[in-house]
């Protein structure tokens, strides 16, 4: 494992081998519908043993029945993930759960979308009210819990003297077409969600310390129940394609599967634009404008990634 260096897009077309995920332990933040579901089945169907942490019990539950029933390896908890407390118990449930007491990959998964406060106007006759921050609120300040929680068990597994013993570790992030494009009348989502992509470019620099990485998933519009169904209605209606839950979840386990992976953003698109449904989108680096690499370079310079380390 070493430190970041941009090596060009992954190859998102050639196989891989889902083999070195079975028996590890996975926590899917937001694994009880969607997206999430879709993570946590095909991490169990790799062969992991996964904690879905979600705030929607019912749904968890059912998920947790039916998939433990398969294969016995699959535990529902209780959490909001706005809630420390209950991230906290996440994490130390999911320690219990594991085969070795230890968790080797964490994706932060919980989101939210909602009409946007910040953009809408109160009224000529109307002094603004106060905006609803509750997508920020969720979207980054449980996924910077979620972050904090998953950096200190690898630490605590793996310690920070990088070397070959270290097992691998990963935290996946999970941005949006919202964290790169320009989508009018929502900036709390567009912050939060370009949020993703800030965290991973701090944290991708440090994380081989502990034998990590971290990278972020953007999905495109995925039929789910994050947008109402005239809002879905209205998107295919305009004559856009669709991505497929499913190619998520192969992405995500693309990413799990190679150690080397780590700093990335793929994007799960329509088939039209990728034919796995997913691709690299190499965003992350500046390889053709040598100013930006300069000025990155005189970063790194000023904030060592080696200096007060984790403390
Ligand atoms: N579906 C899309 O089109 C799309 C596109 C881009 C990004 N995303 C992102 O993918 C992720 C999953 O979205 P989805 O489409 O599956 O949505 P969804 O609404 O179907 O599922 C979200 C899950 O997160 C859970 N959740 C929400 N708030 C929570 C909280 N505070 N604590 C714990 N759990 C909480 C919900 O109970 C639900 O199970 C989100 O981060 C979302 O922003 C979705």
């Amino acid at each position: 494992m070493q430190g970041y260096t941009h090596n060009g897009p992954v190859n998102c077309i050639e196989p891989f081998d889902v083999d070195l995920l079975k028996g590890k332990t996975a926590i899917v933040t937001g694994g009880a519908n969607g997206l999430g579901e879709a993570y946590v089945r095909a991490l169990v169907t790799a062969g992991a043993r996964v904690c879905i942490g979600d705030s929607d019990e019912e749904k968890g539950r059912k998920l947790e029945e039916e998939l433990d029933g398969l294969f016995q390896r699959v535990k529902f908890i209780s959490c909001d993930i706005t809630n420390w407390d209950d991230q906290l118990q996440l994490f130390q449930e999911a320690i219990l759960f594991s085969e070795t007491q230890t968790i080797s990959h964490v994706i932060a998964n919980a989101g939210i979308h909602r009409p946007d406060d910040v953009f809408s106007y109160s009224g000529d006759h109307q002094e603004p009210k106060k905006p609803d921050l509750s997508v920020v609120d969720v979207n980054i300040r449980g996924t910077l819990y979620t972050a904090k929680l998953a950096a200190h068990y690898f630490i605590r597994q793996n310690g920070t003297q990088n070397s070959p013993e270290q097992k691998d570790t990963s935290l996946t992030l999970i941005g949006s077409g919202a964290a790169f494009l320009d989508c009018p009348r929502a900036p709390q989502y567009c912050a939060s969600k370009w949020a993703m992509r800030g965290i991973m470019h701090s944290l991708r620099r440090t994380a081989f310390f502990y034998g990590s990485r971290v990278n972020v998933i953007s999905p495109w519009y995925v039929k789910t129940n994050i947008l109402s169904n005239d809002a879905f209605m209205h998107v295919s209606s305009v004559g856009v394609q669709f991505a497929q839950a499913e190619d998520a979840a192969q992405c995500l386990l693309r990413i799990l599967s190679d150690r080397n992976i780590n700093g990335h953003s793929f994007f799960v698109s329509g088939r039209k634009w990728a034919s796995s449904g997913y691709m690299d989108l190499d965003l992350e680096d500046y390889p053709n404008n040598a100013l930006l690499r300069e000025i990155q370079e005189d970063q790194i310079k000023s904030a060592p990634v080696e200096l007060g380390l984790f403390v």
